[in-house]
């Protein structure tokens, strides 16, 4: 492979796209950070999803381009683009009755060839997804009998396998109790500083704020701000992306701007 390790690359110029007549992410350009950690927020339905597909090839756009190490990520052979970037969907289905390390397998494929089938380096990459992961003794465990934290971590596993240096991950703490939340973030973390490039899309604010090091707000399928959580996000912004009220104040763990929503009883007694 010839890329530079750490090194994502991923561009968006003025990005459109539809699935009919009307766009739903409309011309968004953004630069993803190497090297950084990025949360994309934005209320259901403003685009996040559609937008993290493109960045890996799940959809087209009709407008604008993805751009990955300087070519339009579908100059790419799909094989090609996959060993370069890793997406978790939101919904992913794991296939009946397969087991932790068969989906971890299918995680390899990009990096077969017809020449170059199952090899020394797959075996390295899964035993490096489960170790990560926390999953060793789970790898024969069916990925339909987990608990929604260990199936979790097993889809993170399947894109760690791939052994991109950009990983995608839609909404990956959703359905986790809060606990689980954190010890994901804290992987994702981790694995950033060990020079992973990490995009996910998250629902949870004060989350998001602790731990993007870039943190890109979108609305009705624009991108309304981008920068340093403690840079962008304020009463104004809340209120703009989500019809939101709020107070905000220093997390006291972190330091990190905490959302505070608006008590309305409180707003309108005192008014
Ligand atoms: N496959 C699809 N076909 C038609 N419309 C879709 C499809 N996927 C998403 N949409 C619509 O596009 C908009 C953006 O969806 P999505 O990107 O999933 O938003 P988000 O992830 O921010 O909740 C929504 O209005 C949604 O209903
Ligand atoms: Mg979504």
């Amino acid at each position: 492979m010839n890329t530079p390790s750490g090194a994502s690359g991923l561009v968006a110029e003025g990005v459109t796209i539809s699935y009919g007549a009307v766009p739903v992410v409309r011309d968004v350009s953004l630069r993803i950070p190497d090297g950084g950690f990025t949360m994309i927020i934005g209320p259901n339905g403003c685009g996040k999803s559609t937008m993290i597909k493109a960045f890996a090839r799940g959809l087209r756009p009709a407008g604008g381009r993805v751009m990955l190490h300087g070519r339009d990520i579908w100059s790419y052979r799909g094989r090609e683009a996959a060993r370069r970037v890793a997406l978790l969907p939101q919904n992913p289905i794991a296939p009946d009755g397969i087991s932790v390390r068969g989906l971890l397998r299918r995680g390899r494929y990009p990096h077969h060839t017809l020449l170059r089938q199952w090899s020394p380096d797959d075996d390295a990459a899964i035993g490096f997804a489960l170790e990560r992961t926390g999953l060793n003794d789970l790898a024969e465990a069916q990925v339909g009998e987990l608990s929604g934290g260990q199936r979790q971590r097993a889809w993170i596993a399947m894109v760690l396998a791939q052994q991109t240096d950009l990983l995608l991950l839609d909404e990956p703490t959703t359905f986790l109790d809060i606990a689980h939340q954190y010890e994901l973030l804290e992987l994702c973390r981790e694995l950033r500083d060990e020079g992973k490039t990490i995009v996910a899309v998250l629902h949870d604010l004060n989350q998001a704020c602790r731990y993007a090091t870039h943190l890109v707000a979108m609305r009705a399928g624009r991108i309304v701000a981008e920068g340093a959580p403690a840079e962008i996000v304020t009463p104004a912004l809340v209120e703009e992306v989500f019809d939101l009220r709020c107070e905000i104040v220093p997390d006291p763990q972190t330091g990190t701007p905490m959302v505070v929503p608006e008590d309305r009883r409180r707003a309108a007694a005192a008014t």
